[in-house]
């Protein structure tokens, strides 16, 4: 059952976050809900810019579709990662995302303000919500490049006068993380006293943490030993997510732990039996590692066991 971010934000604030998966085929998508059932976690489907081109965004919305039928007991919203603009309109037009994630993080306060509110004022007129996003994170994002020096934090100043300026559902904030496999470089970590600070100023406003995935040390030490080349990749600490979680963090972003689970089971499954090449074995087991690596990232979270409860609240 598809729903809002809204709504999941309700039952999760204060308590535990939701697990927004990125995906990009159909693999993913089996891994992705099957795990999510084990766990019995609501969950939130995140699709970027370039998964829509990867295939097509009706190949990727037809494969969504296939899986809220075959699993009929799934409580999930369909959200745009990373938007822009014009792919936002896009997809509050199309009548299936629940939610749209508007990034113009890169502009200027008062554009980002403009930029929001407009998305804000055509999502709200068709019942979807929006996320934004303040401050900027390390890494590299879909349209947006930012060097880790020129890494900013959020201001709780500023995250207060955003958000009642833009009137957006949710907010991402820059609290030291990055995306991809190559975070803390420096002697960074997360910084709880800006999430504490803007939770302060934003009591019960739903906070987003981007650049989520912990990279787990053993799985880049099996990707290295299949011949893979990822030395010094390094992530967020998953034991810290029930703490962001207390201060108002609803929504954890995790793409890249998900990619290495895909990159290992790959790399091993072709070095074992290098005769096969049906793509069919390494898929099987990438499915159900994937949905363990999902179930595992949901009791982390917080979000393992929260199915039932989040079906009686939406019935009542
Ligand atoms: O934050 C970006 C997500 O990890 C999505 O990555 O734009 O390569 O699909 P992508
Ligand atoms: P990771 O690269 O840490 O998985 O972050 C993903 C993300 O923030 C997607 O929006
Ligand atoms: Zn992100």
């Amino acid at each position: 059952m598809i729903v809002t971010t809204k709504e999941l934000f309700k039952h999760a604030y204060g308590k535990y976050a939701i697990g927004a998966y990125n995906i990009n085929n159909l693999e993913q998508t089996m891994g992705l809900f099957r795990g999510n059932l084990d766990s019995k976690a609501p969950f939130i489907i995140q699709i970027s810019k370039g998964a829509r081109s990867y295939t097509d965004k009706i190949m990727l919305e037809a494969i969504i579709r296939g899986a809220d039928q075959l699993f009929p007991d799934a409580v999930f919203a369909v959200h745009l990662d990373h938007g822009d603009e014009e792919t936002c309109y896009d997809c509050i037009n199309s009548g299936f995302y629940s939610s749209v994630m508007i990034d113009a993080s890169a502009e200027p306060f008062a554009k980002n303000i403009e930029i929001t509110k407009r998305v804000v004022d055509a999502a709200h007129a068709k019942g979807i919500v929006v996320e934004a996003e303040l401050g900027k994170l390390g890494g590299v994002e879909e349209h947006v490049s930012v060097s880790e020096a020129d890494a900013k934090l959020t201001n709780p100043a500023e995250a207060e006068e955003f958000v009642k300026k833009t009137g957006c559902d949710s907010l991402a904030c820059a609290i030291g993380t990055s995306h991809g496999a190559f975070k803390f470089s420096g002697s960074q970590g997360l910084h709880f006293d800006v999430i504490a600070e803007i939770q302060k100023r934003l009591p019960g406003f739903p906070l987003v943490m981007h650049g989520s995935s912990s990279v787990p040390q053993d799985e880049v030490a099996r990707i290295n030993a299949a011949g893979g080349d990822l030395k010094g990749a390094k992530g967020v600490d998953a034991g810290q997510f029930r703490k962001a979680a207390e201060l108002g963090v609803t929504k954890i972003n995790i793409d890249t732990d998900g990619r290495l689970v895909w990159c290992r089971v790959h790399r091993e499954a072709f070095r074992d039996d290098p005769k096969n090449f049906d793509l069919r074995p390494p898929g099987k087991i990438f499915m159900k590692e994937y949905a363990a690596f999902i179930a595992q990232k949901n009791e982390y979270l917080g979000s393992a066991g929260q199915l039932d409860a989040v079906r009686r609240m939406l019935k009542a």
